[in-house]
């Protein structure tokens, strides 16, 4: 950990990187590479001592525990399935919204007491049922999810909705929310203490810049 720098950790999907990149660009915190054209994975910036490297979503929160990346932006998705501890989530970036739901097709055979439920995100979808005090089996999927309850894989999936399209082209409806989401903010929380100084600006710098965004 260099005591002068701020080491960043941006989620590297397509869509969210251009958002990301705009609202560093209100704080002031501009790339000296354009990160959507090179193969790098660090960059310097045009703010002295902040520097960023891009990660898939999944691996946010892990660069930022280890203190790799004193900050880092991801989904809050990825956040709850990863697991909580070992950062601060001082910020709602509030871009990147969209839900995490229970969802099933529109025209469903009566079920089983015991359902099956597709998912990507096999923490949540535990946690769920639990709380539910429901029983379920969980089939691991990384994408495609919406194949399982039409094939008779699963009977239900649990997935992001953002506008209902993908599902709705599918033959299928969601119907629980699980989980509102957006883009958080994550700091490490050592580098909360030793760094303080540089991440609370850095912090104020971001809220300011998502003030604006919503002005
Ligand atoms: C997500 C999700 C759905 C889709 C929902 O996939 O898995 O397939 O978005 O969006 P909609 O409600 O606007 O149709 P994403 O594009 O994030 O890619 P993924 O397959 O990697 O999850």
């Amino acid at each position: 950990m260099d005591q002068n720098q701020i080491m960043l950790a941006l989620t590297k999907g397509d869509r969210v990187l251009t958002q990301e990149l705009a609202l560093l660009a209100r704080a002031g915190i501009e790339p000296l590479d354009d990160p959507q054209s090179s193969r790098k994975l660090i960059f310097d910036t045009s703010l002295a001592g902040v520097q960023f490297m891009l990660l898939r979503s999944s691996d946010v929160a892990t660069f930022v525990q280890h203190g790799i990346s004193d900050v880092g932006m991801a989904g809050r998705d990825v956040l709850l399935e990863h697991g909580e501890d070992g950062y601060y989530q001082p910020l709602d970036l509030d871009f990147g919204h969209c839900r995490i739901m229970e969802a099933g097709l529109i025209e469903e055979p009566s079920l089983p007491r015991r359902l099956r439920i597709a998912t990507k995100f096999v923490n949540i979808a535990q946690r769920y049922y639990a709380r539910l005090g429901q029983q379920v089996d969980i089939i691991k999927l990384y994408g495609a999810m919406e194949l399982a309850p039409i094939t008779g894989m699963a009977h239900r999936i649990v997935d992001i909705v953002e506008t209902g399209n993908t599902l709705k082209a599918n033959g299928l409806t969601p119907m629980n929310l699980i989980h509102d989401v957006s883009m958080r903010l994550i700091v490490n929380k050592t580098a909360m203490k030793v760094k303080h100084r540089l991440v609370a600006e850095f912090i104020e710098r971001m809220r300011t810049a998502v003030q604006d965004a919503n002005r």
